[in-house]
């Protein structure tokens, strides 16, 4: 509650404002929630799928919470009758607007629809990949919307499965826009875009090419803003529903900007890599290496022991042999030719802590200033 000047009303709750501040804003400021779907954080709102709309009193029209400035004396309802209806009728839209046969087919018995695609397989190609992570399906079940009287459409464009990342399925696409905001305005990548018009739009790469043809640098950016099964991970595709995946919260191992990433586990082997969007320095945003060059974690090729040159050939050996063995060749060298005739160089695929620690190592222990780092080769 205020006495402040700028102030609007939230479901009777007085509430002050910055000006220029949505109404959307305030309302999650003050843990107020509105449902979103097309809104991006730290993109400007399109508006575009009316979602968010909510209902001020006096007006004729319900407005869209996400893209209307708060004004003084406003009173809103956030979830009043006509809200609900509204909402509940443009989801039904949406799902009649493409492939969503998990809402669809799911209509008459929700809790015996989800029961069953629990025990189904994780590789059942009928469902759609998205089932469980799924915005419109969420806000669907929220709202108690199954299609109404519209006929489902179908598009005439077929899926894109031409690169190694990320599988576009136009079927599924709502037209959200999240993912041109993504690649244009968060990555500034401009790589995709609205292309044709009408019941013909599709969201584009320069003259409809393929991504792989295209700017596309495949950060993924737009597959972690999608918020129903039109852009997914390639590899991720039916290997585990959310549900049998662990989530783990870690650092990108790839370079010094420590990016904050959720490893999605399942049977001790990383599914799919997402950002945490929660953290800096990423805010969830990855590049390419971060998102989808985690194979080498789980590669029969990877090496897990030491190897030690012996007659010409790399054998295994253990830590103990191997770091005795290093010891003793600077040890020796030190003794015959001096620190300065070594020099170290350190790595951005360790963390900071280890840097330190070799560049304690490389002056106190080696007596040499000879060290310098990768980033700089
Ligand atoms: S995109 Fe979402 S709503 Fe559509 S079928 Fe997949 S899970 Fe269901
Ligand atoms: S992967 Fe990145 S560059 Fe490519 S379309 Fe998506 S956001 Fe744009
Ligand atoms: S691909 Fe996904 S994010 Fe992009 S417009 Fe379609 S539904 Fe929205
Ligand atoms: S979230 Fe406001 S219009 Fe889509």
């Amino acid at each position: 509650m205020t006495t402040n000047k700028n102030y609007i009303i939230i479901n009777g709750n007085k509430l002050s404002f910055e000006q220029g501040e949505t109404i959307l804003n305030v309302a999650r400021k003050n843990s107020i929630e509105i449902p979103t779907l097309c809104k991006l954080k730290g993109a400007s709102p399109t508006g575009t799928c009316r979602i968010c709309v909510v209902e001020a009193k006096g007006a004729k029209e319900l407005i869209t919470a996400c893209s209307t400035p708060a004004e003084n004396g406003m009173d809103i309802m956030t979830e009043s009758s006509n809200v609900v209806s509204s909402r509940k009728e443009t989801l039904n839209i949406l799902l009649a607007s493409g492939n969503h046969n998990c809402a669809i087919s799911g209509a008459k018995d929700w809790t015996r629809f989800q029961l069953k695609v629990c025990k189904e397989e994780d590789n059942n190609e009928e469902l759609c990949p998205s089932w469980g992570e799924c915005k419109l399906q969420d806000l669907c079940f929220r709202y108690q919307a199954t299609g109404g009287q519209y006929q489902q459409d179908r598009t005439k464009y077929p899926a894109e499965l031409a690169n190694p990342f990320i599988i576009r399925d136009f079927s599924r696409c709502i037209l959200c826009g999240r993912c041109v905001q993504a690649c244009n305005e968060i990555q500034v990548n401009e790589a995709i875009n609205f292309g044709y018009k009408g019941a013909d739009t599709k969201i584009v790469a320069a003259d409809d090419k393929p991504l792989k043809d295209s700017a596309c640098v495949f950060c993924g950016e737009c597959v972690q803003a999608c918020p129903v099964g039109a852009l997914v991970e390639k590899e991720a595709r039916y290997t585990a529903r959310p549900w049998k995946t662990e989530k783990v919260k870690t650092t990108c191992t790839y370079c010094g900007v420590g990016c904050q990433i959720f490893l999605h586990i399942r049977d001790n082997k990383i599914i799919k890599v997402t950002g945490n969007a929660e953290a800096a320095p990423n805010y969830g945003s990855l590049c390419v290496k971060g998102r989808f060059g985690f194979d080498f974690v789980n590669s029969s090729e990877r090496l897990v022991s030491p190897l030690i040159r012996k007659e010409g050939e790399l054998k295994e050996a253990t830590w103990a042999e191997a770091l005795n063995l290093i010891g003793n060749k600077l040890s020796k060298i030190k003794a015959d030719y001096g620190g300065d005739s070594i020099g170290v160089l350190t790595s951005a695929r360790i963390t900071n802590e280890e840097n330190y620690i070799a560049n304690k190592f490389t002056r106190a222990v080696l007596n040499t200033n000879n060290i310098d780092h990768c980033a700089r080769l």
